[in-house]
């Protein structure tokens, strides 16, 4: 029998929203209550990198995440697993040359370069190069929107990471997902002054997982629907023409409003849930602080589901950003990141 391993390796960067999905309307298949819309980062920066392999060698499908071996056992991995192998068996169905890599134990193995489950969104770029290096590993013709549709299933913010640049996930309507996948809204190149810092308050592990917390606000916050319903669809529409326009200052205002309102929505589930903590809310007045002394909006913060900071900035207001965020917290390390044109990237195949 065929003993040969096939490999294919990815690279996966991360992305951080700044219209955040919180809160989902069908958990198995995370289909989001709202649209949301995020920047993906370089990938020198933030990034996972994964091989996928497979082989008749091998005796069941596993995973190896920072060299720790991990459960593959759960229904998102599996749902990534399955749709993979049935548009690779396609293939082979339409091609009977092919090998039949549809059927053969898979070995993943992937490493990020950043702290995992620290709010970070380590899921987002984990799932991402899962899906691109299987496509890959099985020379699937699939495009970035339609592999989107598998990641989401992996990690909803997953999806936004197949593509670099300014990226949306439409919610959609259909009950099975179908319309459910990530468009690019501008490559990052139409924008390529824009810059992020990111803050590390804290590299341990969240508290409260997103899925949980997203079903904890669904089921308790009154404020929840407002936002689902009334406040994103606005800010969506607003979001995509102020990234049309290159104008950083709704930009900005929209960024950290809509954290803000992530977290008040977070504080009003019952029991209530804190992601920020006092570094975190001494970074939101450091640039609050910022933004008044430069008379405009130069800077703006945004938080997901933890307690570190990203601070996004145009190139042109470094130096007043990153110096008056390492005066104003002092011993908090942070790190810049650039805004680059690819999204997640096929490396080696073999
Ligand atoms: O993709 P998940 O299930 O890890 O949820 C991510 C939720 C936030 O990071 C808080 C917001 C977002 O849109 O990325």
């Amino acid at each position: 029998a065929d003993a040969k391993i096939y490999t294919a390796s990815t690279t996966a960067p991360v992305n951080i929203a700044v219209i955040k999905y919180w809160g989902k309307r069908d958990t198995k298949l995370n289909l989001p209550t709202n649209s949301s819309l995020s920047v993906t980062l370089s990938q020198d920066d933030l990034r996972t990198h994964t091989t996928a392999a497979c082989s008749s060698q091998f005796s069941a499908d596993s995973l190896i995440l920072n060299g720790e071996p991990q459960d593959v056992s759960g229904a998102r991995q599996q749902a990534c697993f399955r749709e993979l192998r049935s548009l690779r068996a396609a293939l082979e169905a339409a091609d009977p040359s092919l090998p039949k890599l549809s059927t053969l134990p898979l070995k993943i193995v992937s490493e990020n370069n950043f702290p995992t489950a620290a709010g970070l969104a380590s899921s987002a770029a984990g799932f991402a190069a899962l899906v691109r290096a299987i496509a890959d590993l099985y020379q699937l013709p699939q495009s970035p929107t339609e592999l989107s549709r598998i990641a989401r299933q992996g990690s909803g913010s997953a999806c936004r990471s197949l593509f670099g640049g300014y990226v949306s996930w439409e919610q959609g309507e259909a009950a099975n997902g179908s319309d459910s996948l990530a468009l690019e809204v501008a490559p990052a190149s139409h924008w390529p002054q824009m810059r992020a810092a990111i803050l590390v308050v804290s590299a341990a592990k969240k508290g409260v997982s997103s899925t949980s917390g997203m079903q904890a606000t669904v089921a308790t916050s009154a404020l929840f629907p407002h936002r689902a319903n009334v406040v994103v669809p606005e800010r969506m529409v607003q979001m995509k023409q102020a990234i049309r326009d290159r104008d950083f200052e709704t930009f900005a205002d929209l960024t950290m409003r809509d954290s803000n309102q992530f977290h008040a929505v977070c504080l009003d589930t019952s029991p209530p849930i804190f992601y920020m903590n006092d570094v975190s809310r001494a970074a939101i007045r450091v640039v609050e602080e910022i933004n008044r002394l430069a008379g405009k909006r130069v800077a703006a913060y945004t938080f997901d589901a933890g307690p570190n900071a990203v601070v996004y900035y145009l190139d042109e207001n470094e130096d007043l950003v990153l110096g008056s965020l390492k005066g104003g917290l002092k011993g908090v390390p942070g790190w810049r990141a650039s805004v680059t044109a690819e999204g997640v990237q096929g490396l080696d195949q073999g």
